[in-house]
């Protein structure tokens, strides 16, 4: 018994001394940062280094795999100046280098999964599809230093790979990008870059919104003036783009450009190379200046209309429903676009159609009355039902704008959700396929930073965070409706993005946080994380000579009750890796002589922060400011009886207790929003407190449905069960109050103990019917609950 302990011992410290001198050899943990975040990463210790003599490894039957291969020799050429031998696979214990081969039965793998195996002899990537080894090759140029991804060769640089054992596949199946090439033209170069920046991303749909009120840019043989006259406006570039001044007579469109069917065709060879889908949008009925100005006849008016070179509201340029030659026209162009796009899907708008010419003009009243339509809503239904039953009978299936959902979705469509989520969780519950697009988080033509420093755009506030905190699949979808969520897509719409370099700021990194949202398992997205691994992205953008965005210079607050010291402290947070943060708490303009933020400050008084992000001993733009309101709830527990909607949850359950207030900005992430409910909560403050006010602040704005409570109730207990009677406030401000403003509900008591506090604040319900969303459900928004 002894020895044979003794003997164990002997042997674990045999084992000891092995795994030392095994974990000695193997000590270089290169960096992994792979975005978006594989499903599983596996580190061993070590690298692959690839040298003049590795060679490509490829089954000999296969040219889908020996073109993703061959850019991978290609691209090695390019930066490394050596060409790796590329060969057969003949025989797996002698094979050195890095194999591409697909692996017929790993049908879990799907389309675009795959594994990557580095070991020290061997680079083994596999996948069920070609599709998952182009995709598991971005992952090998990941694992690379980021100068591969550079255009000319680099000196005194190893080209080694840690050893990893990777399983990975997509999230959802739709990872699109979408880029507007109306509002302003962009070159057939650019249009390959920003596949190439799909393709590194791991995203698979590019969509490409090919016509608009701006410009017609692809060439229909049928209809040359598409491209003699709806491809040109004439130039003001020199006037702000809701303001330009209309065409003068005999004034000559010299703005534009299109693509010919050749570089249509060869843009989506270059797409499919990269396993990306282009879904082609051809706007209809609305969004149709530039056609109509071609071909006035299709209108309902008989014009004259003229290609736009700036933005007018409202645009009533529509093609007439009422009118057989629209389809005639409609379906032609459709033929030609369907001949030079293979992908499954054609994008036929839908959005924003402003219907006053309809409802002038005889034909469309005609149709309605023939085809016992109630209203123009149910005619662009019509219009998009007869279009959808082309598209199938030429093997097509039909997507477009939530605004198809207005007078009945057409049978098999699939709707992409950008006025928020409604739309999609209305057509995933109708059984219809959905993409999620909301302007909240996927419109990159808004502002990503303080606008005060950024170049100008369109509106909106959409920063790299807040991209990253989407969640395509609405909670409110069961498991059914949910499936119907294909993924999501970023936008770039460019009224306010003339250049390449311009369409590069605003896409990235934007679509690198996308790309994580759309590819990654929820539960292993992780923002510190994802900034921490984008540093390294930044470094693949700079070889690339990407025009990225450095994001926001802003400083967040984030408050927090610390359980184990029974403290309330405070957290600075930027965009920005390891910042230095000067701070105030006196209400003065931060500078180099303030303190330096360094680790949680810990409130205990109502204080007022200022602070800013310094590089090189100057503040980075401005400093961001809040007010912490010091109160005996903060860091309180709160039950809720309704949860606050998905789409407004503040910082999640601490808002209401966290000391900070929202701004006037609903969108501002500190106010929680109910939609329909009340709020009603208790609030357990952990013992038993003298208290004298319970106030809460709530904010009303009309104009977004969103009104001050009807009533705000407070009642108290010592023990959770015997209540106090209610105490309460009446709203004395009308919901008709226009504007935005925030107001305080409270209510006083005198000599009362309490530990638990139960509030409510009542909805006003639905809209009411003086209002634009009447009978809709209205909103109630809340910051902060104040006990003092
Ligand atoms: C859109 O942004 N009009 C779809
Ligand atoms: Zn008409």
């Amino acid at each position: 018994m002894k020895i044979k302990i003794k003997i164990n011992k002997i042997l674990l410290l045999l084992a000891g001394i092995t795994a030392m001198i095994s974990c000695r050899k193997d000590a270089t943990f290169l960096p992994v940062n792979i975005i978006p975040e594989p499903v599983s990463v596996e580190e061993q210790g070590g690298y692959f280094e690839i040298s003049p003599s590795t060679k490509i490894l490829v089954p000999g039957d296969n040219d889908d795999i020996q073109d993703i291969a061959g850019m991978f020799a290609q691209r090695m050429a390019t930066v490394s100046g050596f060409t790796l031998p590329t060969e057969k696979i003949k025989d797996k214990r002698n094979d050195h280098g890095i194999i591409f081969k697909l692996l017929p039965g790993a049908d879990t793998l799907g389309d675009e999964g795959y594994l990557l195996k580095v070991k020290r002899k061997n680079v083994e990537l596999s996948a069920y599809r070609p599709a998952g080894l182009f995709r598991g090759l971005q992952t090998i140029y990941q694992l690379l230093p980021p100068e591969v991804y550079g255009d000319k060769p680099v000196k005194n640089i190893k080209w080694r790979m840690p050893r990893v054992n990777i399983y990975d596949k997509p999230e959802y199946s739709w990872r699109g990008m979408h880029l507007d090439v109306s509002r302003h033209f962009f070159p057939k170069e650019f249009i390959k870059r920003y596949i190439d920046l799909i393709a590194m991303h791991k995203m698979n749909v590019f969509h490409w919104h090919l016509t608009d009120d701006n410009g017609w840019r692809i060439e229909i043989d049928k209809y040359p003036k598409l491209t003699e006259i709806a491809a040109w406006h004439v130039d003001r570039s020199d006037e702000p783009w809701r303001e330009v001044t209309p065409p003068k007579p005999g004034e000559k469109a010299t703005y534009g450009g299109f693509y010919t069917k050749d570089d249509i065709r060869e843009i989506v060879q270059y797409a499919a190379d990269r396993y990306i889908t282009i879904l082609p949008e051809i706007e209809m009925p609305g969004h149709t200046s530039e056609v109509l100005a071609a071909y006035p006849e299709l209108s309902c008016t008989g014009g004259p209309f003229y290609v736009q070179p700036g933005s007018y509201w409202p645009n009533v340029a529509i093609f007439c429903a009422g009118n057989d030659e629209t389809f005639e026209f409609l379906e032609n162009v459709l033929d030609e676009i369907i001949e030079l796009f293979p992908g499954e899907y054609i994008h036929i708008g839908g959005d924003e159609a402003t219907k006053t010419n309809w409802k002038h003009c005889k034909k469309c009243q005609k149709r309605i009355k023939d085809e016992g339509l109630k209203d123009e809503n149910e005619l662009q239904s019509w219009f998009v039902k007869k279009i959808e039953k082309y598209l199938i009978s030429k093997g097509k299936r039909l997507i477009g704008w939530d605004e198809i959902l207005e007078g009945g979705l057409a049978p098999e469509a699939t709707v992409m959700s950008w006025r928020g989520f409604e739309g999609g969780i209305e057509s995933a519950r109708q059984g219809h396929d959905v993409v999620m697009s909301p302007t909240s988080h996927c419109y990159f033509d808004y502002y990503q930073a303080n606008p005060d420093f950024e170049p100008e755009a369109i509106g909106g506030f959409t920063t790299l965070k807040k991209v990253y905190s989407f969640e395509p699949t609405p909670p409110v979808l069961n498991a059914d409706e949910a499936k119907h969520i294909l993924g999501g897509q970023g936008n770039v719409w460019t009224e306010f993005i003339a250049t390449p370099e311009h369409a590069e700021y605003m896409s990235v990194p934007r679509m690198t946080a996308l790309a994580e949202v759309l590819w990654t398992p929820k539960e292993k997205r992780n923002w510190p994380d994802f900034r921490k691994r984008l540093e390294e992205q930044f470094k693949r953008f700079d070889a690339m000579g990407v025009n990225y965005s450095k994001g926001s210079f802003a400083v967040e607050f984030i408050t927090e009750y610390d359980k184990a010291n029974n403290r309330f402290i405070v957290k600075m947070e930027t965009e920005q890796l390891n910042p230095v943060i000067h701070y105030t708490l006196d209400g003065t303009v931060p500078d180099t002589t303030s303190p330096v933020y360094d680790q949680p400050l810990e409130i205990d008084t109502t204080s007022t922060i200022r602070a800013a992000i310094f590089v090189d001993g100057k503040m980075k733009e401005t400093f961001s400011e809040r007010t912490i309101v010091f109160h005996k709830a903060l860091g309180a527990a709160v039950k809720y009886k309704n949860k606050p909607d998905f789409r407004y949850p503040g910082q999640g359950e601490i808002t209401l207790i966290d000391g900070l207030k929202g701004s006037k900005n609903h969108r501002d992430g500190y106010w929680q929003g109910f939609e329909g409910d009340d709020l009603d909560v208790v609030v357990d403050l952990g013992k038993v407190e003298e208290i004298h006010r319970v106030s809460a602040t709530f904010y009303q704005r009309q104009k977004s449905w969103i009104f001050l409570p009807v009533r705000f109730m407070v009642s108290y207990s010592e023990d959770g069960k015997n209540f106090s009677r209610i105490k309460s406030t009446a709203n004395d401000v009308s919901p008709k109050k226009d504007g935005n403003f925030i107001k305080e509900f409270a209510v006083d008591f005198v000599n009362a103990k309490a530990r638990y506090l139960k509030i409510k604040a009542t909805n006003l319900g639905v809209c009411p019917e003086w209002h634009r969303g009447a009978g809709g459900k209205a909103w109630l928004f809340v910051d902060e609950i104040v006990v003092e």
